[in-house]
């Protein structure tokens, strides 16, 4: 079967077409991502309304581009112009994408692979949350309507699932009972898995999540946007002293604390530019005192994110520790949980995704929506739900 999947939770416009044969295997045929950082690093953070509107021009080029990487772009057109009437109605709130969305369904027809297979796309994966409730609601609406126009039934899939779930990318089996970190810039959460679909949340940020620590701690730094990545590039190399706090890190539950790890960064930082204010702006040492600050700010995030995760995975006797959401990306986080991983559970089997699926994407959308492909509903009943929870 294929899958055609949407993901527009946040700041990233990704569609994805993916194969899955019978016995679970995927072929990924596209996996195309519109980044809006460009957009948002002026402002260091993503603003829901701007980010909407992005995705609105996004939305159709993309999808032109991975219906063309999939060779299933269609030239020949057979669907009733009749049809565009409700597209209209569909769209009302995105006038954008409906200006957009039209010249595409009149140029080309429902998607369709040429040579002897033929065949086109099976099911619509779309994220329906959590995330931002705009932004959700432009790929929501997006998806209605090529569901609608091409009579495609849809899956709607929760975007901390699809995190987890890509790990099986290459994988056709995860032993469980699975313990989950998830890391974004929206959620960190400690979740029991103990089958596709089967979730507990153990435990999760009170305040901000990790990927949001790292963003402000960047932009306090003056360091630019997203934060995680600049922070990272910048502390290689450093050894960490151990300068901040760990919040929570003793605590006997699975939640964290981010916040104040901030206002300690902002503290700290403060004091650092006032004891250097004899050199403090372009020189080579600012950028020294950034790095080493980088460090600790990395290090106290892993420290916490790490002791949680073991904890959780002991005491559920986790046969495998997964890792998942933007903050997978970074490196030190995956090496020092590797480390502890072999150390302490050597038994325990480590999964993160590869750093293009670490950050979010349509394929991460595409397998969850494969493991929920019976649960298909008309596109009527959906709907965006920014807190949707995994359990
Ligand atoms: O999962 P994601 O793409 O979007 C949400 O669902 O929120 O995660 C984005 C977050 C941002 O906060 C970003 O700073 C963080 O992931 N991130 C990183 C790294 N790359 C991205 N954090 C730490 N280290 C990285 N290398
Ligand atoms: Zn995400």
């Amino acid at each position: 079967m294929r899958i055609l999947a949407i993901e527009t939770s946040c700041d990233d416009t990704g569609i994805a077409i993916l194969e899955a044969d019978s016995s679970g295997s995927f072929k990924v045929l596209a996996n195309v991502i519109a980044s809006q950082i460009k957009v948002h690093q002026k402002y260091g953070g993503v603003y829901p309304a701007m980010a909407k509107r992005e995705h609105q021009k996004n939305l159709t080029p993309v999808l032109i581009d991975a219906l063309k990487q999939a060779k299933l772009l269609n030239q020949k057109l057979k669907i009733k112009s009749s049809k565009f009437k409700k597209i209209e109605k569909i769209l009302e709130r995105e006038p954008e994408l409906f200006k957009k969305i039209i010249p595409f369904l009149k140029k080309y027809g429902k998607p369709d692979a040429a040579g002897p297979d033929g065949g086109g796309i099976d099911l619509i994966a779309i994220t329906n949350g959590p995330g931002l409730e705009p932004c959700l609601w432009v790929g929501v609406n997006f998806a209605k309507a090529i569901s609608y126009f091409w009579d495609i039934p849809i899956v709607a899939v929760n975007h901390i699932e699809s995190h987890i779930l890509v790990n099986y990318l290459n994988k056709k089996e995860i032993k469980l009972p699975a313990i989950a970190l998830v890391v974004s810039g929206g959620h960190t959460q400690i979740i029991l898995m103990s089958g596709t679909g089967k979730y507990t949340i153990l435990g999760e940020t009170r305040d901000d999540a990790a990927g949001e620590c790292f963003d402000k701690a960047a932009k306090i730094l003056g360091l630019g946007y997203p934060g995680g990545p600049i922070i990272s590039k910048l502390a290689e190399n450093i050894e960490p002293k151990g300068t901040l706090p760990r919040p929570m890190i003793s605590t006997k539950d699975y939640d964290f604390s981010f916040s104040g790890l901030k206002t300690a960064v902002l503290y700290a930082w403060q004091k650092i530019k006032k004891e250097n204010s004899e050199f403090f702006g372009s020189s080579q040492k600012t950028h020294q005192l950034q790095a080493e600050f980088s460090a600790e700010v990395q290090q106290a995030i892993i420290d916490v994110l790490l002791k949680k995760t073991i904890k959780a995975a002991r005491d559920y006797k986790a046969k495998t520790i997964i890792l998942g959401g933007g903050v997978s990306a970074n490196h030190e986080l995956k090496t020092q949980m590797l480390i502890k991983i072999k150390e302490e559970m050597p038994n325990t089997e480590f999964l993160f995704p590869e750093i293009d699926h670490s950050t979010d994407n349509g394929l991460m959308t595409a397998i969850a929506g494969y493991f929920h492909k019976t649960k298909k509903i008309v596109w009527q009943k959906l709907e965006a739900k920014s807190n949707l929870r995994i359990s």
